[in-house]
C-alpha cells in the first residue's frame, strides 16, 4: 500500500463531487424556480464541483414554447448569473453548444427499452396534451441521461417530478454496465428541502409552472414591480381572514412559504408579525419582499442583456469547459461500444 503523505491527504480532501442541473427554456424562470432550484444552486457552488445547464434542448420536446428560443436561451443564461451563478466557480453553458450532449443520447437511446420511456409520468402527462405524439417527448429523459452520465454527475438536484427521470437514468447505466463494463458514476436524486415548493398563483393545488398559458398564475423572476404587485394582490386564497400556517389552507401557505424563504422567518414569527392583519396585508409584503428581493438581480440581468456579446463570450467560455468533461467521457463511451471517432 502506498504511504498516505500530507499532500496526498490534501488531494482527497480537496475532491469535490460534481452536481448538474438545468432548467429547461419553455418560458421565462419564474419565482418556483428561482426558489426552488437557482437559489439552492447558488449555495451549491461553494461546495461541489458544479455544472449548471440552460436546457434549450429539451424545450424542442413542447413546441409551443419555442417560438422566442433564441431570446429566452440568452435571457436565461444572463439570468443565472444575475441571480449570482459565478463563471469562475462553475462551468454554465448552454446544452446546444456541447454537441456531446445529443452524440451520448444516440448511444444510449440504442440500450434504453420503449417500455422504460413509455412508463414515464411525465411523458404520460405530456403526451396526453399532444395531438401528434412527438418522438422527441418519448426521448426526453435519455437526454437528460446524457446530460447527467458526460458530466459524471454524482448529485442532481431535482424537483419530487424529476425523481423518476434519476431511477431511469441509473437503470440506463445499469444497462451500459452489463454490457460495456463501468463507466459512468452513478446519480442520486438531491432534492430540495421541503417547503421549496411554489405553487400557482391562481390555482395554488398545482405548482407554479413557467409555461403555464395564464401568466398571472407565476411571478416571472425579470417581472416588473408592479405587475409583481398585481399578481399578488390578485392571488388566490379561501375567504378566511386569520392568517395562519395550514398546509391544507393552501393559497395562504403558499404566500407563507414565499415569504418565509425570502425573509428567513419561521411561520410562528411570520403569525406572530401579521397577527390581526388580514389577507391583504399579507399580499402587500408578500410582494414588497418579492420586489426587493429581486431587484439588485434584475438590474445586473437588464445590463447584462444590454452586451450580447459579452454574454455569447461568456456561453463560448462555459462550453468549451463543459465539453472538455464531456468529451472525455463520450470518448470512453465510443471506445467500449466499438464506435470509430
Ligand atoms: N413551482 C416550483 N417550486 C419549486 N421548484 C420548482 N422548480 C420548477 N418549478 C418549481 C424547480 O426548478 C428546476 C428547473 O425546472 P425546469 O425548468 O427544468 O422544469 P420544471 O420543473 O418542469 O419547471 P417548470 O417551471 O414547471 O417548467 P415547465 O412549465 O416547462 O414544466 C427543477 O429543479 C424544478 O424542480
Amino acid at each position: 500500500m502506498l504511504p498516505l503523505t500530507l499532500a496526498s491527504l490534501k488531494i482527497v480532501s480537496m475532491k469535490k463531487e460534481t452536481v448538474l442541473s438545468a432548467s429547461t427554456t419553455t418560458g421565462n424562470l419564474t419565482l418556483g424556480n428561482f426558489i426552488g432550484a437557482v437559489k439552492q444552486w447558488t449555495e451549491m457552488q461553494e461546495q461541489y464541483d458544479c455544472f449548471f445547464m440552460v436546457a434549450n434542448l429539451h424545450a424542442l420536446t413542447t413546441p409551443n414554447e419555442t417560438e422566442n428560443l433564441k431570446e429566452i436561451t440568452e435571457s436565461f443564461f444572463a439570468q443565472y448569473l444575475a441571480l449570482g451563478l459565478d463563471p469562475e466557480k462553475n462551468v454554465l453553458f448552454i446544452q446546444s453548444q456541447v454537441p456531446a450532449h445529443t452524440e451520448l443520447m444516440w448511444a444510449l437511446s440504442c440500450l434504453t427499452p420503449m417500455g422504460n420511456l413509455q412508463r414515464m409520468t411525465q411523458f404520460k402527462d405530456k403526451s396526453a396534451k399532444q395531438k401528434s405524439i412527438l418522438s422527441g417527448l418519448l426521448m426526453y429523459p435519455v437526454l437528460m441521461a446524457s446530460d447527467i452520465l458526460l458530466y459524471q454527475a454524482k448529485y442532481v438536484p431535482v424537483g419530487e417530478d424529476q425523481k423518476q427521470h434519476i431511477e431511469l437514468c441509473r437503470d440506463i447505466v445499469t444497462f451500459f454496465h452489463n454490457r460495456y463494463g463501468e463507466t459512468f458514476t452513478n446519480p442520486e436524486p438531491f432534492i430540495a428541502k421541503i417547503g421549496a415548493k411554489v405553487m400557482s398563483l391562481t390555482d395554488p393545488e398545482v405548482k407554479m409552472s413557467k409555461s403555464d398559458p395564464n401568466p398571472a398564475s407565476f411571478i416571472a423572476l425579470i417581472d416588473d414591480a408592479k405587475t409583481i404587485e398585481k399578481k399578488f394582490k390578485r392571488a388566490v386564497t379561501d375567504s378566511g381572514s386569520i392568517i395562519k400556517y395550514d398546509p391544507e389552507n393552501k393559497g395562504i401557505a403558499n404566500l407563507m412559504t414565499i415569504y418565509s424563504v425570502l425573509s428567513g422567518k419561521n411561520y410562528a414569527a411570520i403569525e406572530q408579525h401579521f397577527s390581526g392583519k388580514m389577507y391583504g396585508h399579507l399580499k402587500v409584503e408578500v410582494a414588497e419582499l418579492v420586489i426587493e428581493s429581486l431587484r439588485p438581480a434584475q438590474e445586473k440581468y437588464h445590463d447584462l442583456m444590454k452586451n450580447r456579446d459579452y454574454l455569447h463570450q461568456l456561453m463560448k467560455q462555459g462550453a468549451l469547459r463543459a465539453q472538455e468533461r464531456a468529451s472525455q467521457t463520450l470518448k470512453s463511451v465510443y471506445e467500449k461500444m466499438g464506435i470509430v471517432c
